[in-house]
């Protein structure tokens, strides 16, 4: 069986906007997916974590502690989605790369938050999908895939079905560099390239891309090539 890792963002999980009816969908899309693929979701913080962030940084608070915020936010929603799969759910609510991994098998879904300060949900993913070898991590967001330059402010941004992991790489380190939020996180893209880890991205609320993109079947959003295969 395939194991697959999925980064899902808190912007898709729980957006604020018919939440339950989402994760009810997504569940039921995982159970099914689980008896063909082996597979951990790990969930992000998206709006709420945000305003944690802010609200403590206004009050001074310290880099690891508006960190630390995130992560009991992320884990938040990992339980949100842990409660809709109900016994589909792996048995556990994981705080390391190592205990996912431990947790994981076939016909379960392992979910997850954040572990530690320092990097976000997508470097997690990775960090699973390293200790378990995982043939691909699915990042789904609310973009439906990666642009040469930002969609929002660029009509003319073009969209890619495919580039190396190198290519987005240098995206990412650039957009880090520029305090810009990015499409991934630099960290898990690094974690990535160098365990030669295909990364796919697409818009998480469409699930029947999202189980395509679970399954390794063609997608509307970007395929990144690790170029393990060659
Ligand atoms: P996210 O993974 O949601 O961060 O974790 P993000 O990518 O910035 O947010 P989205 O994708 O737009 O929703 C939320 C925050 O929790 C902390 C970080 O501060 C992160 O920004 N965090 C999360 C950690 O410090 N460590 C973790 O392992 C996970």
């Amino acid at each position: 069986m395939e194991k697959v890792v999925v980064s899902i963002g808190g912007s898709v999980l729980v957006p604020g906007k018919d939440d339950a009816a989402y994760i009810k969908s997504l569940a039921g899309m995982l159970g099914s997916v689980s008896k063909k693929t082996v597979l951990a979701v790990v969930c992000g913080g998206g709006k709420v974590a945000r305003y944690y962030s802010k609200t403590g940084g206004e009050l001074g608070g310290t880099v690891d502690q508006l960190d630390e915020m995130g992560i009991a936010v992320t884990r938040i929603n990992a339980s949100l989605l842990r409660i809709a799969l109900g016994d589909t759910a792996a048995n556990g609510a994981p705080t390391t790369a190592g205990e996912c991994a431990g947790i994981m098998g076939p016909g379960k879904v392992a979910v997850m938050g954040g572990t530690a300060p320092g990097h976000t949900t997508d470097a997690v993913a990775a960090m699973v999908a390293r200790e378990i070898g995982a043939d691909r991590i699915v990042n789904a967001s609310n973009v439906d895939a990666v642009y040469d330059c930002d969609p929002r402010t660029n009509p003319g941004a073009r969209r890619m079905d495919r580039m190396t992991i190198k290519e987005l790489s240098d995206i990412v380190y650039d957009e880090h560099e520029a305090c810009k939020s990015s499409v991934f996180d630099p960290l898990g893209c690094t974690i990535a390239m160098e365990e030669g880890i295909d990364l796919v991205m697409v818009d998480g609320r469409d699930l029947a891309e999202l189980e395509n993109a679970i399954l390794g079947k063609p997608v509307k959003g970007t395929f990144i090539d690790s170029s393990r295969r060659g």
